[in-house]
């Protein structure tokens, strides 16, 4: 568990549920973590690292190298996952997919909304936060760890693709597979949020198109083995990246004109079908040219 706060005065920028910030560490990783603490209090935020030895490196090096007192450079919060009012709400946690879930929870709380939610993990013992969700939550959280329970049975505790009562959002976080199967179920009514990308398909272009930088007239011609990203940088525009893999928000640009092929995993249907953003480092144009707000 990592607390962060100001080192200059005792507030932080608010945020609301589902927001994440991107840490950008001493070695120059740049990593995004959930906010799991409540945003009403403004003078710390906690994040929850897993450890993975056999990850990137990001989170064996806030484990091992980044002392308690440390200083790292944050950038956000950002929310490409927030919460909308709803009378009711089924949360599906995998792993370390609960983080974002947390506040949502109290927030769903506080407002007055039925919930319930389904965790599931590897083993009771490496699931995080499993007490504090059932002392505070009780009857509302089901456990499932695998070990013990098998897989989650979403058949089961969806109660099939009508099964769910009318107004009910769901909102999922955790590894691919889950949310492609929860993907499956509840088409219309889902919020998911990856940690990793999924399955973006062909492109809807295979050959170049160009981008037009709408500031200077600029235009650009992006090959099929370049992403939009490293053409802006190649050509001096500086656009802040992190995840680089279509999952974080970080490189969201405005789009003036032109169809894009949405390939990240961060906006929503309606965002998509707007057209007004795209994640540069993933997405591409639908058309041979797009004017890019920069
Ligand atoms: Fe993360 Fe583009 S850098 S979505």
């Amino acid at each position: 568990m990592l607390d962060l706060h100001h080192p200059d005065s005792d507030v932080l920028p608010a945020w609301e549920a589902g927001a994440h910030i991107d840490l950008i560490l001493p070695n120059g990783l740049v990593r995004q973590y959930s906010l799991c603490s409540t945003p009403e209090d403004r003078r710390s935020w906690r994040v929850a690292v897993l450890r993975e030895p056999d990850g990137r490196g990001g989170s064996t090096f806030i484990h091992d190298e980044l002392p308690l007192g440390s200083t790292v450079r944050v950038r956000g919060p950002r929310n490409h996952f927030p919460l909308v009012p709803a009378p009711r709400y089924v949360f599906i946690a995998g792993g370390i997919g609960i983080t974002p879930l947390i506040p949502m929870m109290t927030a769903a709380s506080s407002a007055g909304a039925d919930w319930q939610l389904i965790y599931g993990g590897r083993s009771l013992t490496s699931m995080a936060f499993v007490e504090q969700l059932v002392a505070e939550h009780g009857h509302r959280v089901a456990v499932h760890p695998q070990d013990t329970c098998g897989l989650l049975n979403l058949d089961a505790l969806l109660g099939g693709p009508d099964g769910l009562p009318d107004g009910t959002l769901v909102y999922c976080c955790g590894p691919g597979p889950l949310i492609d199967a929860v993907e499956q179920r509840c088409t219309g009514l889902l919020h998911v949020e990856r940690f990793a990308p999924g399955d973006a398909g062909e492109p809807v272009l295979h050959g170049s198109f160009e981008v037009q930088v709408a500031s200077t007239g600029q235009t650009l011609t992006v090959s099929p083995d370049e992403s939009v990203l490293e053409v802006l940088r190649c050509n001096g525009i500086g656009i802040d990246a992190a995840c680089e893999e279509g999952t974080c928000g970080t490189c969201e640009t405005r789009v003036l004109d032109g169809q894009i092929d949405h390939r990240d995993f961060v906006l929503t249907a309606a965002e998509r079908e707007q057209n007004a953003l795209m994640m540069v480092c993933v997405s591409r144009a639908a058309c041979p040219r797009v004017i890019l707000d920069l």
